[in-house]
């Protein structure tokens, strides 16, 4: 099959983007929190790939784009971040447009794991070999995404379904490259002939470097509660490789719990994250024990509203930026207190400067702070 696309890599690095001193809309470094690196108290690695936390921020498809992971990174604390979720056909074949948003990075942009998701082994591979010669080094295969329109041919959580032609699949894609490769399952549903630790072990007899359990089941989607004792079943199951727990981190007390409980090798934040990327710096921090940082101020939370607005700007263009931005709005809201009438006001702007006045007005006025 003919490759025609390359990897994206935008030329903007974390130190050329703006920053934002909202406080008298000077552009300045002032009100920029460290970035924070915290001693760890263990060390996590992939294969040979170390890094400096066992913090990972989770693939999310509509949110883990280039321009959120830099913004995370910006915070400090992150081991780890994915991209969203991606299908090799789709760059296979070249013919989607999209695909190389989903694709950008930067060389600040490390260390990244591409997820691949789909069915079909010779693909997966081929996919997998393609992102390895432009530059990936790390691959993650989905192997829980409950979609209907994914699950149901086989692919993400359908996978779990059928655990053989989820292990022959792994063994297919870990043999194609020579970058570790990992897996990101759900548990296994009951009354399937493998259970979860049988297929993490089964996963690590393939080859794979490090499992992710999401410790949901496909039916729960994101709902109820994570079963964290399934976690620990899997560590106990592995031999020699990772794995990372993920479901339910809400603070970093969570972070401490379920390291400690379940003897995971690292943490996976997703949603809460997203509100609330510094989470991720504090995780580090509690894990490092080392005292966190005060949580950011309102001028902070602004301006990083603020920076990444312009990053989105600068890797979709002026017209989708704004439109893009507004699933974030509500996510970052809450603890800035906008009123509501102010909220739809901002929601139905189109222009990138509106919306920066108008977060910059939020801060000269402190309104509702
Ligand atoms: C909007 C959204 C998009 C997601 N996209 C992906 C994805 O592309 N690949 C994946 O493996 N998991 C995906 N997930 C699942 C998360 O990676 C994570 O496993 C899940 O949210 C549980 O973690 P949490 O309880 O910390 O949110 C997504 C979750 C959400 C909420």
């Amino acid at each position: 099959m003919k490759t025609r696309h390359r990897c994206q890599r935008l030329t903007d690095p974390i130190h050329e983007i703006k920053r934002y001193d909202t406080r008298d809309n000077a552009l300045t470094a002032d009100s920029v929190t460290p970035v924070y690196s915290p001693p760890m108290r263990s060390s996590f690695s992939i294969g040979q790939m170390c890094f400096t936390t066992p913090i990972i921020l989770a693939p999310m498809a509509g949110y883990t784009d280039l321009s959120f992971r830099l913004q995370a990174r910006a915070l400090g604390g992150l081991g780890l971040a994915h991209t969203e979720m991606l299908s090799p056909r789709s760059f296979l074949v070249g013919k989607a447009k999209k695909v190389a948003q989903l694709l950008a990075t930067t060389p600040d942009d490390k260390p990244l794991s591409y997820q691949i998701y789909g069915h079909e082994p010779a693909i997966m591979a081929d996919g997998a070999k393609w992102l390895q010669d432009r530059g990936a080094e790390l691959i993650d295969i989905n192997m829980g995404c409950p979609q209907r329109k994914i699950a149901k041919r086989g692919a993400g959580a359908g996978l779990l379904n059928t655990p053989g032609d989820a292990i022959t699949l792994a063994g297919k894609v870990v043999s194609a490259v020579s970058i570790p490769v990992t897996a990101k399952i759900r548990l296994v549903p009951d009354g399937t002939e493998t259970s979860t630790p049988e297929l993490v072990r089964e996963l690590e007899l393939a080859g794979v470097a490090a499992v992710t359990v999401h410790a949901r089941t496909c039916a729960q989607m994101f709902t109820g509660h994570s079963n964290w004792d399934a976690i620990r079943e899997a560590v106990e199951a592995v031999k020699s490789i990772p794995v990372i727990g993920n479901g339910d981190i809400h603070s970093p007390a969570d972070a401490v719990a379920m390291m400690k409980e379940t003897g995971c090798s690292a943490v996976m934040l997703g949603r809460t994250a997203l509100k609330d990327p510094w989470l991720l710096r504090n995780c580090a921090a509690a894990l490092g024990n080392t005292e966190e940082l005060p949580p950011p101020s309102r001028d902070e939370r602004l301006a990083f509203m603020l920076n990444h607005l312009d990053r989105m700007t600068l890797q979709y263009g002026e017209v989708a930026a704004p439109l893009l931005f507004r699933k974030w709005i509500p996510l970052y809201a809450k603890p800035l207190r906008i009123p509501r009438p102010l909220m739809v006001h901002i929601l139905r702007l189109k222009n990138p400067d509106e919306v920066r006045s108008e977060l910059k007005a939020l801060a000269r006025t402190g309104q509702s702070a």
